[in-house]
């Protein structure tokens, strides 16, 4: 079975008059059918970025992106569309930018269900079993702009799953939640992979929902330096056979500075190079 999400060396370039910012260099991911994910790491190391490439909504300047088995570097404009529509379901960072505020949340889940197949009925019970979810069961008509920030997320959340799509992707989406409503986004997502067998890649700041995903993946300047799995940290050794060292490392090994790199029977051993001993290695 090939993986939901297979990226390989991918680069974005974030083009403006004044500037040109590498959002992303080279970048690596394999995300299993039916795996929970989290990405972690610090702001501007290129998280949003690599979620809307994911999503559709950015092509790569390089690499390749492959998600549900479609190519979506090279996929023509419409066939991206309908991906996007059919098979992605997406939170972005900042509640407000999912949602429309001046109509009500039934009409919000509404139209995110406007590609669905399935009768009236069966769209309404389906938006009412993800309000209830999210805990906002009462909340159908309600307008958007008079919710809170976090119950304006927790609808956002609805709307990406209300399509029933097989990759969610949510960016930060537990961000403005007190514990308790965090804790259920974590089951909901959960709970969404168990009996649908959804792909999930969440953005997230927070520690507890990092660790009740699958795995953790941590970025750095545009690349996934680092994985958590089961309480173990694993560095991750890119295409290109690159290593990112783990951050509390960098006092020993300043980047931009060389490490001698000895082979052992068992293992790998990396010495730092005194700054004034390079000339002479
Ligand atoms: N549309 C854009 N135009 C120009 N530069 C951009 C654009 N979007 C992102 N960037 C830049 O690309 C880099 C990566 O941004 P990105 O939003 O992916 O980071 P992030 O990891 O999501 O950060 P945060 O945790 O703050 O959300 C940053 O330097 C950012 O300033
Ligand atoms: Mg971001």
């Amino acid at each position: 079975m090939t993986a939901a999400v297979n990226v390989q060396q991918a680069v974005c370039i974030h083009r403006t008059s004044a500037s040109e910012v590498v959002a992303l260099r080279g970048a690596d991911l394999t995300v299993e059918e039916g795996e929970l994910v989290a990405l972690v790491g610090p702001s501007g190391s290129g998280k949003s970025t690599l979620m809307a490439m994911l999503g559709g909504l950015l092509r790569p300047s390089a690499g390749r992106v492959e998600v549900l088995g479609q190519d979506l570097g090279r996929l023509p404009e419409r066939q991206l569309l309908s991906f996007r529509n059919r098979d992605v379901g997406m939170l972005m960072q900042g509640p407000e930018r999912n949602l429309l505020p001046y109509a009500t949340v039934r009409a919000n889940l509404d139209l995110a269900q406007l590609g669905s197949r399935a009768s009236r009925r069966i769209r309404r019970d389906r938006a009412d079993e993800l309000l209830d979810a999210v805990g906002l069961a009462e909340a159908g008509g309600k307008t958007v702009r008079t919710l809170s920030g976090g119950e304006q997320q927790r609808v956002a959340l609805a709307v990406a799953m209300a399509g029933g799509p097989r990759l969610l992707l949510a960016d930060e989406p537990t961000s403005q939640l007190d514990h308790s409503n965090g804790v259920r986004i974590a089951e909901l997502l959960r709970q969404t992979r168990d009996r649908w067998g959804t792909t999930v890649v969440v953005v997230t700041h927070d520690t507890e929902l990092g660790d009740s995903m699958d795995r953790s993946l941590a970025m750095r300047d545009g690349r996934i330096g680092t994985e958590g799995r089961g309480g173990e940290r694993l560095a991750v050794i890119g295409r290109d056979g690159t290593l990112q060292l783990p951050p509390d490392l960098l006092d020993r090994f300043p980047p931009g500075g060389r490490a001698r790199v000895v082979r052992r029977a068992d293992h790998i051993e990396l010495h730092p190079v005194p700054l004034e001993d390079e000339g002479s290695s």
